[in-house]
This record gives structure tokens, C-alpha cells and sequence, in this order.
């Protein structure tokens, strides 16, 4: 079995982050999104990667490297454009050589263990293998119809979904996905689908396998999403101090990284504090990732992601459900007149109060 990962695409839904930064390497829990997926592809014994990747390729190749820091053999298939993930699929042809293979969505976080469905693949060697979770918005997804359990339909974003079960980004499929990637056409969107392919295989009668899962999952590429998969992760942290806490309240599951410095603040986990961060006289709370080198000063923060470099100093407000980008600097300002000193990225989204 090998695994394919898609790390190429656009991140429009979380700009501006997503101008200078793959969308796949987003940290969650300071950890990027992508190290996740890789992670559990590793977990089930795949040894040989193919990562797809697009625009954003030398920074995913600076991130992965040769894969052996994640004991895999990785291999770059670069795509010209993001032409749908079937396309992703067809440009992986001969890496896959004939061999079955995991395909794993880049931007997607699935906590549901993967070793057993692979195992069970692997022997009962159906067409394609899909998983399906339950969702309140549907027509964010792809979407199947299922008659028993036999996959009978597969749209793509429907206006009116037929179910609310949204396809996972996560697929396994046979050699035989090929033929379907090949005789499939765009969609009115532009892109090869991957479900349109997978219609196909249905249309000829190929075993397509669905299976429910009931643990949770998370397309990430929303801030929402993003938070609350920051959130879910956090919460299970095993908390370890390896930084310098000093007059300080450290509650619940907090991670300290080694370098990071806590003085005169309360931490209220799960929170995740990075290597070499300066917390003083702030208040960390609940679901909040502090990245690496980051500076809170006389502020209060809460349910956010904080990336590397970033500080925030002297806030009179608490801030919260909010994503901060690489390097940002957050800072009360003494200069007359009173006002707000901004200087933002395009896109950028700013709640005052
Ligand atoms: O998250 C699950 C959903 O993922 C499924 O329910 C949908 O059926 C499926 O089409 C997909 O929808 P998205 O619109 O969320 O896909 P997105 O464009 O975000 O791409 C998913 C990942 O694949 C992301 O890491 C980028 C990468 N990608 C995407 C395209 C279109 C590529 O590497 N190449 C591509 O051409």
C-alpha cells in the first residue's frame, strides 16, 4: 500500500494567512495540519508517500524534506494547477505503480484510527473505500446516497443534499481509479472530481465501500474549523512544564515547550505554550496555542491560534476566536492623537470593539 497526500491547492478561505503560508501547514496545536495526515499514514505501516503539491511546493518540501523525520520515503508530484483532486489522483500514476493506495486530504484532521479500515482494505480489496461522516452543512461537501449500505450517489456541493453524510478526506482505492480519473470530464467548477470518478466506479458496478465513522473529523480550511480542531487537539495533550514557570498559575492541560518563559500570568489549559515564548503578566485561557518565539505582555487571550514570532502587548480587551499570523505585532499605542494605527494585510478581518 502507498499513500498520496494533497498539499497543493488554494487556500482562499483562510486568507490572508493562507497569502504566505501553505494552507497545509497551518498549526494546529503548534503543530502543522499536514504532519497530522502524514503521521497517521505512517501509523498504518505506508511507507511511501506521494505528496501533491502545487504553488506552495517549495515551502511543503522545506516543511517534509525526505520524509524520514516521519520514518516515511516521500516523493513531490508536482501539478500545474489545482485542477481537482481526481487530477491530483491522475498525476500519481505511475508512482503508484499498481499498488493500492490512502489518499488523504492535505487540509483534513481525522482522529479515527486508520490502521484497522486499511488493514481491512488491504484484504478484502474492494475498488475504492470511502468515509462518510454526518454534518449539519452538507452542501459544504461532497455527498452520498446510500441505499443499505451501497453508495448509490456521490454529488459534489449539492444545492439539495440527497443526505447529511459529507464524504471524508479520506479515500482508499485500487488501481482501477485510474481508468475512472481518465474517462471523467470537469465539473461546471473546472476541476476533476474526485466523486465524479468515483460515480464512475459505481456506474460500472466496481465494489465501492462506504463506512461511517463516528469519531470526529475536520476539513480545516475555515477559521472556525480551524479553532475547533485546535480546540479538540489541545484537550488531549498529556501537559508537561519543560519552560521556566515563575510566579505563575498554571492550570488544567497545559504544554510549556522548553525556552518558553511564564512569569506573573495565569495559564488555564488545554493550552500549548511554544519554545521560547515570553508570557508576563497575561492571561492565557482555554483552547489557545501560543507558537514559537511569541510575546504576550499585559494581555489577555483565549480560544486562538497565536503563529510563530507574533506578540501582543498591553491590550486593554481580551481576545479571543482569533487567528494571528506569522511575525504580527498587537500593541497598545501611546503616539497622540488617540486612534488606531493599523497597517493589515489584504483581506484581513479586524473586530473592533
Ligand atoms: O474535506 C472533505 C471534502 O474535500 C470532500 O467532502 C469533498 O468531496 C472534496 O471535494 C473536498 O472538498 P474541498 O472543496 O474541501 O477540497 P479542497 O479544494 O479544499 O482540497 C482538499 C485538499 O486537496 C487541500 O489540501 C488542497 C488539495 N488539492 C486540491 C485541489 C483542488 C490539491 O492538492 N490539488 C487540487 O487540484
Amino acid at each position: 500500500m502507498k499513500g498520496l497526500i494533497l498539499s497543493g491547492g488554494r487556500g482562499t478561505r483562510l486568507r490572508p494567512i493562507t497569502y504566505t503560508s501553505a494552507k497545509q501547514l497551518v498549526p494546529v496545536a503548534n503543530k502543522p495540519i499536514l504532519f497530522y495526515g502524514i503521521e497517521a499514514l505512517a501509523s498504518c505501516g505506508i511507507r511511501d508517500l506521494g505528496i501533491v503539491v502545487g504553488d506552495t511546493h517549495q515551502e511543503i518540501r522545506d516543511a517534509l524534506g525526505d520524509g524520514s523525520r516521519f520514518g516515511v520515503r516521500v516523493t513531490y508530484l508536482q501539478q500545474e494547477a489545482p485542477l481537482g483532486l481526481a487530477h491530483a489522483v491522475l498525476i500519481s500514476e505511475a508512482f503508484m505503480a499498481g499498488e493500492p493506495f490512502v489518499m488523504y486530504l492535505g487540509d483534513n484532521l481525522v482522529r479515527e484510527p486508520l490502521r484497522p479500515m486499511v488493514e481491512r482494505f488491504a484484504q478484502d480489496r474492494p475498488a475504492a473505500q470511502i468515509f462518510l461522516a454526518r454534518v449539519k452543512n452538507p452542501q459544504q461537501f461532497g455527498v452520498a446516497e446510500l441505499d443499505g449500505d451501497r453508495v448509490v450517489r456521490l454529488i459534489e456541493k449539492p444545492e439539495r443534499p440527497p443526505s447529511d453524510l459529507a464524504l471524508v478526506g479520506v479515500y482508499m482505492f485500487d488501481a482501477c481509479v485510474f481508468d475512472a480519473v481518465k474517462a471523467i470530464r470537469p465539473s461546471a467548477r473546472g476541476e476533476l472530481e474526485i466523486t465524479d470518478a468515483i460515480q464512475w466506479l459505481i456506474d460500472r458496478g466496481k465494489t465501492v465501500r462506504p463506512s461511517v465513522i463516528s469519531g470526529w473529523w475536520k476539513d480545516t480550511g475555515k477559521l472556525e474549523d480551524m479553532l475547533e480542531a485546535n480546540r479538540i487537539i489541545l484537550d488531549g495533550l498529556e501537559p508537561r512544564q519543560d519552560g521556566v514557570v515563575e510566579r505563575s498559575e498554571v492550570l488544567g492541560k497545559v504544554v510549556i515547550e522548553p525556552g518558553a518563559k511564564v512569569v506573573e500570568s495565569t495559564i488555564r489549559g488545554p493550552a500549548i505554550i511554544g519554545r521560547g515564548a515570553i508570557i508576563e503578566h497575561a492571561y492565557v485561557g482555554p483552547f489557545t496555542s501560543i507558537g514559537d518565539g511569541v510575546v504576550v505582555r499585559s494581555s489577555e487571550i483565549e480560544h486562538s491560534i497565536l503563529l510563530e514570532g507574533s506578540s501582543v502587548m498591553d491590550i486593554g480587551a481580551r481576545i479571543e476566536s482569533s487567528l494571528i499570523g506569522r511575525n504580527v505585532s498587537i500593541h497598545r499605542s501611546e503616539t497622540k492623537p488617540r486612534s488606531y494605527k493599523l497597517m493589515i494585510g489584504d483581506r484581513s478581518e479586524i473586530g473592533l470593539l
